[in-house]
């Protein structure tokens, strides 16, 4: 399934559509796409199964959004704390997200058609050194698009990203860059990894759970929240509506929060630059009070000063992360040359092995368990009633067993068992690649 889905509303759709957007139409909508393992056991399907329709249902609702003029949409896929889950789910998760990259990166062309710029929003460090490099070059590819924007958290938490605004502040500060008295409400946000991006106007999470489990806590203190009971897969266009039309019956409520939270940012940082210009009068003038005509000039040259150095940091900052993105990106083209250049080498052929067992395990399984089964059918064919009595008197002890007949038949017995599971492994292996492969 493509990241970008074509394909038309119907007539219904879109007069409802065009009715919406007559009113205030949310400008950036986060999802947190919960319920997708509930629908895979709805639907009698496997959880990796239930994730796929998840992806699906994300490239729609993508869709639903331009349709209805919403240009920019952020989707939790991957909570930090989903690194707890099964061994065998979080390996799907990852997969899963390694064929979508990659198609996005084949689908580059439509991409730039649209205009759409993908970001990672989350601490990559924490992926598969494959999915980083993946992740990277498909931001570095559509950095430069602007008409529409889709947030991807990956290996995401709020805790997490306001924990790592922190340490960059700090690390302005250690690099001299800002001074500690510049912190502030305003910068942390310039510090977030959605910096790039307008607090979301309407949240909306699915499967009926209320609450933000970690997602974007400080970037949607006042936006519209929206619970819905449908699960993830089965979210439609009337569901996106409904939540559309909750945040325009809540838009004046939300419009004037929002200032007054904007003023109540402007009232402190004027005060913060008070407190910094008062402490530097006293130093300067040995204690002597300034006159008032003198502190606001002060504070308006300290005001400049300060959004110099805040501007000169934020550079530097962005800088960092651009590079931190170039580099990962170029180490993956850097590997898909030497894939062509030697295939027996490349990543995939690596993956392979990591996630499949190598060909003489499964050939040796194989054999083993045709082996056994022959033996099985040998033996069950001499079952008869006179076997059976001599059978039963080799275990009374009665008649002795040679130990090499004995030795030979608990290896085959082993040989038989381990072979079997193996087989089983292999064939599961199998049928989830060949589930997995991307459609034509
Ligand atoms: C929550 O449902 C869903 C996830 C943890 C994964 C969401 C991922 C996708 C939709 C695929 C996105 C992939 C890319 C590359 C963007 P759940 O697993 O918590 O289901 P449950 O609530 O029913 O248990
Ligand atoms: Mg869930």
């Amino acid at each position: 399934m493509s990241w970008i889905r074509e394909g038309e509303l119907n007539l219904i759709e879109r007069l409802s559509a065009n009715v919406l957007k007559a009113g205030p139409v949310p400008k950036h909508v986060a999802f947190i796409m919960d319920g997708n393992r509930r629908f895979a056991r709805k639907k009698h399907v496997d959880r990796q199964e239930g994730h796929s329709q998840g992806f699906n249902k994300l490239a729609e609702t993508l869709r639903w959004c331009l349709q209805l003029d919403i240009p920019e949409v952020t989707v939790y896929a991957f909570s930090i704390e989903n690194f707890n889950r099964s061994r065998e789910e979080v390996d799907g998760l990852m997969e899963l997200a390694k064929l979508k990259f990659l198609r996005l990166l084949d689908e580059r062309e439509k991409l730039e058609r649209h205009g759409v710029c993908i970001r990672v929003l989350g601490d990559l460090t924490l992926l598969p050194l494959d999915l980083q490099q993946l992740i990277a070059k498909a931001v570095v590819a559509t950095r430069e698009h602007n008409r529409c924007f889709l947030n991807v958290c990956f290996a995401y938490t709020s805790r997490h990203e306001m924990a790592n605004a922190v340490r960059e502040m700090a690390w302005g500060v250690e690099q001299g860059l800002i001074k500690a008295s510049d912190v502030s409400e305003a910068l942390l946000s310039e510090c977030l990894y959605s910096s790039n991006s307008p607090n979301p106007d309407l949240l909306i999470r699915t499967s009926g759970e209320v609450r933000l489990s970690d997602f974007l806590l400080w970037q949607t203190s006042h936006s519209c929240l929206v619970f819905q009971s449908v699960l993830w897969p089965e979210y439609s266009f009337w569901n996106l509506c409904d939540a559309v039309i909750q945040y325009q019956c809540n838009h004046a409520s939300i419009t004037k929060a929002r200032e007054l939270h904007q003023d109540e940012q402007r009232r402190q940082q004027l005060e913060a630059d008070y407190a910094c210009v008062a402490e530097l009068l006293h130093h300067h003038g040995n204690g002597k009070p300034a006159d008032a005509p003198r502190r606001q000039e002060a504070v308006t040259e300290y005001g400049v000063r300060r959004e110099a150095r805040v501007k000169d940091f934020l550079e530097a900052l962005r800088n960092k992360r651009d590079s931190f993105l170039t580099e990962l990106a170029s180490q993956a083209t850097k590997a898909a040359k030497g894939k062509k250049a030697n295939p027996a080498e490349n990543g995939d052929a690596k993956t392979e092995t990591s996630s499949s067992p190598p060909y003489w395990v499964s050939t040796l399984c194989v054999s083993s368990t045709l082996l056994f089964t022959t033996d099985m059918i040998i033996r069950l064919g001499r079952l008869t009633p006179g076997y059976f009595r001599l059978l039963q008197r080799q275990v009374a002890g009665e008649v002795q067993t040679k130990p090499h007949d004995r030795a030979v038949n608990q290896i085959a017995m082993m040989l038989a068992i381990v072979g079997l599971g193996m087989s089983y492994y292999s064939a599961k292996q199998m049928t989830e690649k060949v589930r997995n492969q991307p459609p034509p």
